[in-house]
């Protein structure tokens, strides 16, 4: 597959993994529609690689709608959906409002079945296409502190895998991304309580750095080409999926150990230290 010319749809592309992709497509000669609920991000992505862009909040399912029929009437057709958009809640799980609840719901799950229900039909229509769909390691894994998010990642990969095994039939690609640390601007926000975003993904990888967002948005467009089901990055993270399926009780009582031991730092208002479970 080359990507010279063909048709994208990025959401969340204001920021981070979102405005990385719609670099790597726009280097690679797509033309990008670059989406985002904060609109003057995603017009500053946009501006900077000479394409266009529009505010869409995701969970929005008419106004996706709109932008995925904007750009086939415009262009004739729709290459590449990618459904990136997303927020995270950290903390212990009592903390959270059921607002908070619920938009982690509308936003990650939503908000991508937003994307396949708009996409989707249309690529069948035109007997091609492929959706990209950003999960996370926590869509693998199931880390404590994190378990509204981990249950939208979880949720995502799911989808993904069932949708792509009905897609291929009808020439439409999908593909589920399940990064672990990506520095980008989430691993700041969506802290409740004492926790501490950063550490708790950082040290759970047992990395001091986050993978970077303009190679995973490379090795993104590898996966599509290659047709891959599921991109795990970087690669100690496939070490820590593999032990989670051959180990998994071994791998929930280092999750109990590591969320015990984040809790007492963010009681004390330090981090704590520690190799955890991804
Ligand atoms: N950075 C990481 O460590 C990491 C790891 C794994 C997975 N992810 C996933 O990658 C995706 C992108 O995250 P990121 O790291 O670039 O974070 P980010 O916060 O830098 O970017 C997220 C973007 O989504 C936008 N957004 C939020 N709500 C929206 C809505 N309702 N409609 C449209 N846009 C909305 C934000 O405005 C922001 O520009 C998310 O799905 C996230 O869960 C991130």
């Amino acid at each position: 597959m080359t990507f010279a010319g063909k048709q994208a749809i990025v959401t969340g592309a204001g920021s981070g993994i979102g405005a990385a992709l719609c670099r790597a497509l726009a280097a690679a000669g797509a033309e990008v529609l670059c989406t985002d609920i904060d609109g003057e991000a995603a017009a500053r992505t946009a501006d900077a690689i000479g394409a266009r862009s529009a505010r869409l909040d995701v969970t929005d399912a008419t106004a996706v709608q709109a932008a995925v029929d904007e750009v086939v009437a415009r262009a004739g057709r729709l290459d590449l959906m990618f459904n990136n958009a997303g927020i995270v809640w950290g903390g212990d799980t009592e903390l959270l409002t059921l607002d908070q609840w619920n938009a982690i719901i509308d936003i990650n799950i939503r908000g991508v079945v937003h994307g396949v229900a708009a996409a989707y039909p249309q690529m069948i229509k035109q007997g091609h296409g492929h959706i990209v769909n950003t999960a996370s390691m926590a869509g693998l894994t199931a880390a404590g502190q994190l378990t509204s998010y981990v249950m939208s990642k979880h949720a995502v990969v799911g989808m993904s895998l069932a949708l792509r095994s009905e897609a291929a039939a009808r020439g439409v690609g999908v593909l589920v991304v399940c990064p672990s640390a990506v520095e980008t601007p989430i691993l700041d926000k969506g802290a409740v309580g004492g926790f501490v975003g950063r550490d708790y993904f950082l040290t759970g990888q047992g990395v001091k750095t986050a993978y970077n967002a303009d190679k995973l948005a490379h090795d993104t467009l590898r996966a599509v080409e290659r047709n891959k089901a599921v991109l795990v990055k970087p690669r100690r993270a496939h070490a820590q999926w593999l032990f989670a399926r051959l180990a998994p009780g071994l791998m929930q009582r280092l999750s109990m150990r590591f969320v015990a031991q984040q809790r007492a730092g963010q009681r004390a208002g330090t981090t704590a230290g520690g190799p955890g479970p991804g």
